[in-house]
């Protein structure tokens, strides 16, 4: 059959998202025009991202951001790209990124009920060496029409209305929930278009992988320690664990949802919070897993009721397949 080699129904994520919208018939399309813009923008930094060694993108821009990082050309150019974006989509009030300091309010004239929080380039580290790289963005929306303030964003993970990651790899990749489940979109470059791929996610109950930074070991609590030891060394007869860690979240954590297990960002001795930001990196993530059919765990509680203070705000982070985290959860209890 041509129609197997060849889709000939095209699912669009545009076409996808106004499926659903139109379940709810108090909506408007504001979400839909919302999600374009975000699209548009993870289709510009693809193509940045294709195109890096060409086009000089490559290497430092010169500045830090306020988490003390220094900003690679690609962060700097995505972020400008996402603002720009979001503003223009008419459907937004207050942006938050990971490289700047305060929230953006939007002016005026162009607010819409949207709240979103992003990290424009995520895994900035592996940009150089053209390992994989992404986007990940949360979304809040005002209940009432009022003057945005960072108190609309500083809201636990739950409130949430959609979250999702465009991930730059070898295709270019975009997951997404509203609420319903977990669906992945593959740009098909030739059209430039977003296509379903990857319908209702459910990540596997349990995973043979574990996902993290290992060079911290040394630094790592009671718990965290532990359970790393149990992957390596099982005591109840089960095989070991394999280890992938890339150092990109987004890259760690599609792999963690398609095949299941582990992946943790733990508290350490030098860094009490972790190293991941809540709002853009915790929050979206742990949104996507929970839709998912996993878990997402802080050390202390589900991440997604967690209520952030500070707009750059960090905690630790265990994410990934149901039973894994049922473990990480027993030692950390059994600690308290
Ligand atoms: P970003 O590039 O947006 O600053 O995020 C980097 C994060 C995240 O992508 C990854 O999980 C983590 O840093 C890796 O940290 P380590 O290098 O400490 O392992
Ligand atoms: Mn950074
Ligand atoms: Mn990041
Ligand atoms: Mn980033």
């Amino acid at each position: 059959h041509s129609a197997d080699a060849l889709r000939t129904d095209l699912m669009t994520i545009t076409r996808f998202v106004l499926n659903e919208q139109s379940k709810h018939p108090e909506s408007r399309g504001d979400f839909t025009i919302l999600l374009n813009h975000i699209v548009l923008g993870c289709k510009f930094v693809c193509s940045a991202v294709n195109k890096a060694g060409l086009a000089k993108l490559i290497g430092l821009a010169g500045e830090t951001n306020v988490q003390g990082e220094e900003q690679k050309k690609l962060d700097v150019l995505s972020n400008e790209v996402f603002i720009k974006a979001l503003v223009s989509s008419g459907r937004t009030c207050i942006l938050v990124s990971e490289e700047d300091e305060d929230a953006i309010i939007v002016e005026p004239s162009k607010r819409g009920k949207y709240c979103v929080v992003f990290d424009p380039l995520d895994g900035s580290s592996n940009i150089d060496c053209g390992v994989s790289i992404g986007t990940i963005f949360g979304i809040y929306a005002l209940t009432d029409v009022h003057e945005p303030t960072i108190d609309d964003v500083l809201l636990p993970g739950k409130k949430m209305v959609a979250a999702g990651y465009c991930m730059y790899g070898s295709s270019c990749t975009l997951v997404l929930s509203t609420g319903a489940g977990v669906h992945g979109f593959t740009l098909d470059p030739s059209l430039g278009e977003f296509i379903l791929t990857h319908p209702d996610i459910q990540i596997p109950k349990k995973g043979k992988i574990y996902s993290v930074n290992e060079g911290n070991a040394k630094n790592w609590d009671g718990p965290t320690t532990a359970y790393v030891q149990k992957c390596k060394f099982p005591e109840d007869g089960s095989s070991p664990k394999s280890l992938r860690y890339i150092g990109s979240m987004v890259a760690d954590v599609h792999r963690t949802l398609l095949y299941g297990g582990i992946f943790l960002y733990p508290a350490d001795k030098k860094s009490p919070n972790g190293k991941l930001r809540v709002l853009y990196e915790v929050f979206p993530m742990s949104f996507l897993m929970e839709q998912a059919g996993g878990q997402a765990f802080t050390g202390k509680e589900r991440a997604l009721d967690l209520v952030p203070t500070k707009l750059h705000e960090r905690s630790p982070v265990f994410l990934g397949s149901y039973d894994d985290i049922e473990e990480i959860k027993a030692l950390y209890a059994a600690e308290a």
